[in-house]
């Protein structure tokens, strides 16, 4: 693997004092699987951090098929965090990660606040890692996942548990299925979290009329590509406001214009998903029009135009 970056600093953010990217792009959660199947196939370098797929205690094979369906503007998933689960995850990836050139993300989640502590206090042992993604907006599982995002008061315990048992940045990863996200924004960074990433899924379904079933095995799942940007847009546009910590930015995003709408929204940063299953090289796309559009603008930085839509 190619250890170093190339940035030449028109990129870099700071999301933490000491947790900057040299790159604003991350892979989003589960669409990058662990980063090590890929290597032949996308060039990592273009990546500020990387981020695991969700880990889980102990294994899980996920949810029955059909776990996945095409839309006319994105997919439907319900894959119900398929993972090896914490300790062959930090058996088997410790190369993998300990060479990846940026910050090391590992994305987590757990059916109780007992299981995501536990998760943590394996990795705490792993320095090779870097900063933890809290994953409580699962749509497609039974236990823990999204119920933990959508209770101000449940979350904020749970953070504040998180944040007593490690230093390492801290990033919470919220439900667009809620009536008013600007509270949990605001209950995260009050528990301690260094930042938020938003947003995961919507809840979808779609319908085989060939089967004349749902075409999902759960019926319901989650619904993501580029159908939901102006979701997620609208919703950074209202929580950015309300919060000092960086937000960084999911949801449909496949080009360069699509990364720019999301920093002027108010994102400092940016994570890529669906998109990858059409486009492998759409890291290296948008980190070259990002390059092009700051030399043609004349700003010195991307983080120039974090949030300027609001001003
Ligand atoms: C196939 C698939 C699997 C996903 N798995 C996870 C996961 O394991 N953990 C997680 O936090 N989000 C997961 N997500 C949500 C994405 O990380 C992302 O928040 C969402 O897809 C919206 O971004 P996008 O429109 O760019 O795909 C998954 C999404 C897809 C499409």
């Amino acid at each position: 693997m190619e250890k170093k970056s190339f940035s030449s600093g028109l990129l870099r953010v700071k999301l933490r004092d000491d947790f900057i990217l040299e790159s604003p792009i991350m892979p989003a959660s589960g669409t990058f699987g662990y980063g090590d199947e890929l290597v032949d196939m996308i060039e990592l370098k273009y990546y500020g951090a990387i981020i695991s797929k969700t880990i889980t205690l102990q294994p899980r094979s996920g949810n029955l098929p059909e776990r996945i369906c095409e839309t006319s503007c994105g997919m439907l998933n319900s894959i119900g965090l398929a993972n090896i689960g914490v300790d062959r995850f930090v058996r088997e990836k410790e190369v993998f990660y300990s060479n990846f050139h940026g910050k090391r993300i590992v994305n987590i989640s757990g059916s109780c606040e007992g299981e995501y502590l536990e998760v943590i206090k394996r990795l705490e042992k792993c320095e090779w890692v870097d900063g933890y993604e809290i994953n409580v907006s699962c749509p497609n599982v039974d236990r823990g996942g999204i119920a933990f995002g959508t209770d101000s008061h449940v979350l904020r315990s749970l953070i504040g548990k998180i944040r007593n048992n490690t230093d390492r940045f801290l990033m919470v990863k919220l439900t667009p299925n809620v009536s008013d996200i600007c509270s949990i924004a605001v209950a995260v960074q009050e528990a301690g979290a260094d930042a938020v990433s938003m947003i995961n899924t919507l809840y979808g379904a779609a319908i085989d009329v060939e089967r004349k079933k749902p075409a999902l095995g759960r019926v319901v799942g989650g619904y993501s590509g580029p159908g939901i940007k102006p979701v997620a847009i609208a919703l950074i546009l209202k929580v950015k406001p309300e919060l000092d910590i960086p937000i960084v930015g999911i949801g449909g995003i496949c080009n360069g214009e699509d990364a720019i709408e999301f920093f002027m929204a108010g994102a400092s940063a940016i994570q890529i998903g669906t998109a990858h299953f059409s486009n492998p090289a759409v890291a290296k796309d948008i980190y070259n029009y990002l390059v092009n559009y700051c030399a043609k603008e004349g700003i010195s930085s991307i983080e120039k135009i974090v949030g300027v839509a609001l001003r």
